[in-house]
């Protein structure tokens, strides 16, 4: 490019050999100046012609030269170690949403950062109540808080619409926990029914688990175990049998036989009242996704989940 750039100074630069040639057009007889110009002239187009062709070639080449640089070789990759895999906890959590789908549930979300009287005090949780305790909760100094559970969106959803209601929630809770079976932020998937009073019982809320449980889990034993939450009345925890042990007893299930995979209960008449329902009855559950991988993949440790090792990643292919 230098070179013929040089080239094309020296010829019809200010100073070149044109500019010359047509100086000393003056000094040459009348009668040759035309044939001489006329020449000159055509040498002249032809020249720049080439020029102009030698240039528009080496700019092509340039261009070529740096594709051929910036090449990039996909070869080089091995697609066989770099195969992604669903996430265990995203697996699970399509597969119950999957199911809840199935029957016609709608899907709600709600805030992460949520408001006290959404997290506990419409789920007949007041101020200083003892329950409190059972969630230990990470608070901003203004008051809000890292939701503890999905049960606020129970409430968020009542207070935009009309019963009946159908629906689940699934998504990420904090709590200050850290050991073998809880971190710090985990996912829970709540579910809720409301309809007329008398329409909802407790009988529903058992068959639908039972039919869930089984979808999730295969052929497991499943079984209603009394219990307390503030937010529903009667309340219970669900076990199902060992998926270790059958339930014959080990190290995972305690030598009980059985493992706690959800709470649920009827909706308390105070949480129907904090959102201004009258003359219904509801069911509430909610389970831990987290949980549900572990036994379903017989994971020995929940913490594994979300240390982003790919040999983890790797079994799930
Ligand atoms: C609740 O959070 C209630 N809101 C559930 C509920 C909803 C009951 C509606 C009745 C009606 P609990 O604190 O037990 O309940 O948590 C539910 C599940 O979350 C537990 O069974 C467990 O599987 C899971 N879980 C709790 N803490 C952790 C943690 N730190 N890490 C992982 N999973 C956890
Ligand atoms: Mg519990």
């Amino acid at each position: 490019m230098e070179e013929l750039e040089a080239i094309r100074i020296e010829l019809f630069g200010k100073k070149g050999y044109f500019a010359q040639e047509f100086q000393r057009l003056k000094e040459l007889p009348a009668h040759e100046k035309p044939q001489v110009a006329k020449e000159l002239n055509k040498a002249k187009e032809e020249l720049y012609r080439l020029i102009q062709a030698k240039k528009d070639r080496l700019l092509a080449q340039a261009i070529e030269e740096q594709l051929r640089q910036e090449r990039i070789d996909p070869s080089l990759y091995d697609p066989t170690d770099f195969k992604g895999a669903r996430h265990p906890v995203s697996w699970t959590m399509e597969r119950i949403v999957e199911y809840f789908l199935s029957l016609n549930y709608a899907i709600e979300t709600g805030p992460l950062v949520e408001e006290d009287f959404y997290n506990f005090e419409a789920l007949n949780l007041p101020k200083h109540h003892p329950a409190r305790a059972m969630q230990d909760t990470f608070y901003f100094r203004d008051g809000k808080l890292l939701r503890t559970h999905t049960s606020p969106v129970q409430i968020r959803t009542m207070e935009r619409q009309k019963p009946p209601i159908r629906m689940i929630s699934p998504g990420p809770v904090f709590r200050r926990d850290y050991d073998l079976t809880h971190t710090p932020m985990f996912h829970q998937v709540e579910g809720l029914m409301v309809d007329a009073k008398g329409k909802v019982n407790f009988a529903n809320l058992k068959w639908i688990l039972h039919d869930f449980l089984h979808f999730m889990f295969g052929e497991v034993e499943v079984r209603f175990r009394p219990s307390f939450f503030p937010f529903t009345e009667p309340s219970a925890e669900v076990d199902i049998s060992c998926i270790f042990c059958q339930g014959e007893g080990c190290r995972v299930c305690s030598q009980t036989g059985w493992l706690e995979v959800l709470g649920c209960g009827m909706v308390d008449p105070n949480v129907f009242e904090a959102v201004g329902y009258e003359d219904v009855s509801g069911f509430a559950f909610g389970l831990g996704v987290e949980r549900f991988a572990m036994l379903i993949h017989k994971i020995p440790d929940l913490r594994i989940l979300f240390e982003g090792d790919l040999r983890l990643l790797e079994q799930f292919r």
